[in-house]
């Protein structure tokens, strides 16, 4: 390895090297020595490139990153660097109680403080589940230290008797079935593991494809390696390839501000939209914009709603994510956007190369999974953006609307996107389950469902419970949907058209603490509105009640996340941490 000058001094030479505190340097490289490092590793003035660990046994989703690690060490031995791997705050979507929304913010909490009191010059972010993405971007942001995203791959695809099941969106479709009696549960428990092969993230575009695809729009990982399926051989190579452009970045001093510009913030959301992207990713675009200083603004999403959606994957599509991966992935998605304008292909990637420069001749081998922008699978395929009198801000992802939706509730002659239903409010998913199947609420296909206490402070961390699914009398007579609304979130991988996001919530004042059983909803996709027909004087009289019940907190941090943190609308941050911004620049004082 030749000897390179870096472009700015390593920060961890304050640790292994500083003349001016040499009493310190036995002790900081003493401990290092009990796994075989030696002093004059650490003194050679190579970097060290931390790998932020986030796969465990608690994190099935990002298991994969414990093997791979062995593959981003090789890369970055090979390039010069000396790899310290550590363990993030575990994050699991399906399994954390009351919801993992809690752990997006803790993790990035964690990772801010190890990147800053640890000697890391760069950093390789293992991603995958859900939460693993953005939060580990929020981080990189606040710190500034160079940093590259490795995903850890989605599954194969899942088949079960000759029909694709993707992961998640089989479950909201088997559970409809079970309470139609078409299925019983070890049916049900069948399609569900079928649909989960191997080693991966969720294989639909869920919220995780969503977030490591949007980590590649982004230009923060090497070119398609949001997709490649867990376990195939490329998974490991570019972990290897990874690990060594983490060194070089280090070297380069090519940091998060160097690539998470509006702009490339304003292509995100373009691929989000073109990806049939999950709903949750709105919330954690703008967390991730916001701790990188760039402001996303409603208009913003207004901007990219007449975008089409070309990627054929469930639950809007058909197909899963092992078949997008061959049929050339997200820079072939790039690609289709690119050529039409649509992205701005000159931002900076973590190549080093512009975004078109790292996509070029990157086209689509198969057009049943990629559509040509011109032959979409649905025009106008963004998220509608809403408000009225119930709240400020709430979207709907339109491009998982039926067909069977699409003619009850939105094809009136004459009143076309203009409906009104009659509101059937939960307060949180138990009073959901246990009374939704009441005859004396009398739900029928006029009913929109409405949930609330399931936003950032009412549940606390805001639930993935908006996609509720109608009594089972409704489904067994052919409804398997309802409109529904709600100050929570859904999970990326339902195919619920719901409204949700709605801020602010209930517990923080938004207008579903007012609304009522019985009342009646307009709601105008044309004119994004979407109100209560209440009169004002009544709205008055029902605000000095008192408000719907919220559940205490059961843990110290549940009441601190819910004393710091902001809406869905603004990306659910604690919002005391946006003021912290390049605190890589400088590095902690010495702790003797
Ligand atoms: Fe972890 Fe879907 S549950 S990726
Ligand atoms: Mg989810």
């Amino acid at each position: 390895m030749t000897a390179r000058t870096p472009v700015r001094p390593f920060r961890s030479r304050d640790w292994f090297a500083n003349p001016e505190r040499a009493d310190m340097t036995a002790l900081y490289l003493e401990r290092f020595m009990n796994y075989g490092i030696t002093p004059a590793e650490l003194q050679s003035g190579r970097p060290i490139i931390g790998i932020a660990q986030s796969g465990s046994d608690l994190s099935p989703c990002n298991r994969i990153h414990v093997e791979l690690a062995t593959r981003v060490r090789d890369g970055i031995r090979d390039a010069g660097g000396i790899p310290m791997e550590f363990p993030l705050h575990p994050i699991f979507e399906n399994c954390r109680r009351p919801t993992a929304a809690l752990d997006r913010n803790l993790a990035y909490l964690g990772l801010v403080e190890i990147l800053n009191g640890y000697p890391i010059d760069a950093v390789v972010l293992t991603t995958g589940c859900d939460k693993t993405t953005p939060s580990q971007l929020m981080a990189a942001a606040t710190m500034d230290l160079p940093a590259i995203v490795l995903s850890g791959g989605p599954m194969l695809d899942g088949w079960h008797e000759g029909e694709l099941v993707g992961s998640g969106t089989v479950i909201w479709r088997a559970r409809r079935k079970l309470a139609a009696g078409e299925i019983d549960e070890a049916e049900f428990l069948a399609q569900a593991c079928a649909s989960a092969p191997s080693a991966g993230h969720c294989n639909s575009m869920g919220t995780a494809s969503t977030m490591n695809s949007i980590a590649e729009g982004l230009g923060m990982s090497l070119p398609g390696c949001a997709m490649i399926p867990a376990p195939y051989r490329e998974r490991g190579q570019i972990a290897y390839e990874t690990g060594a452009r983490a060194v070089e970045i280090a070297y380069e001093d090519l940091r998060p501000s160097c690539i998470l510009t509006r702009q490339a913030f304003l292509n995100a959301m373009a691929l989000t939209i073109a990806i049939g992207g999950s709903s949750n990713a709105q919330p954690h675009i703008v967390a991730m914009a916001r701790h990188a200083g760039v402001e996303i603004t409603p208009d913003d999403w207004r901007a990219v709603h007449d975008l089409p959606l070309l990627v054929n994957m469930q639950p809007a599509g058909r197909y899963l994510s092992e078949r997008f991966h061959r049929a050339g992935g997200i820079p072939a998605v790039l690609t289709e956007l690119l050529a039409v304008g649509r992205i701005d292909g000159n931002v900076s990637t973590i190549t080093g190369r512009t975004l078109a420069e790292n996509v070029a001749g990157r086209t689509a081998t198969d057009r049943e999974v990629i559509r040509p922008y011109a032959d979409p699978l649905l025009p106008d395929a963004g998220f509608l953006v809403l408000k009225g009198n119930l709240f400020d801000f709430a979207i709907m992802k339109t491009s998982v609307i039926s067909d069977a939706f699409r003619s009850r509730y939105l094809s009136r002659p004459g009143h076309e996107g203009v409906f009104e239903a009659r509101a059937v409010v939960f307060d949180g998913s138990d009073d959901y389950h246990h009374r939704i199947n009441d005859p004396a609420l009398a739900i029928d296909e006029n009913c929109i469902l409405v949930i609330r206490g399931s936003g950032p402070i009412g549940w606390p961390g805001s639930a993935e419970v908006v996609n509720m699914q109608p009594p089972d009398a409704l489904i067994r007579q052919g409804i398997s949907s309802l409109p529904t609304l709600g100050d929570g979130r859904q999970s990326g991988t339902s195919d619920s058209p719901s409204i949700l996001n709605a801020s602010p919530e209930s517990a923080a004042g938004g207008g579903l603490a007012w609304l009522r059983t019985g009342d009646m909803l307009r709601i105008d996709l044309n004119a994004g509105a979407c109100n209560a027909l209440v009169e004002p004087a009544e709205i008055a009289r029902r605000l000095a009640e008192a408000p719907p019940p919220i559940p205490v907190s059961r843990t110290p941090w549940e009441e601190i996340y819910r004393e710091k943190t902001g809406q869905l609308a603004e990306g659910a941050v604690l919002e005391m941490a946006l003021k912290y911004r390049q605190v890589g620049d400088e590095v902690p004082r010495h702790n003797h």
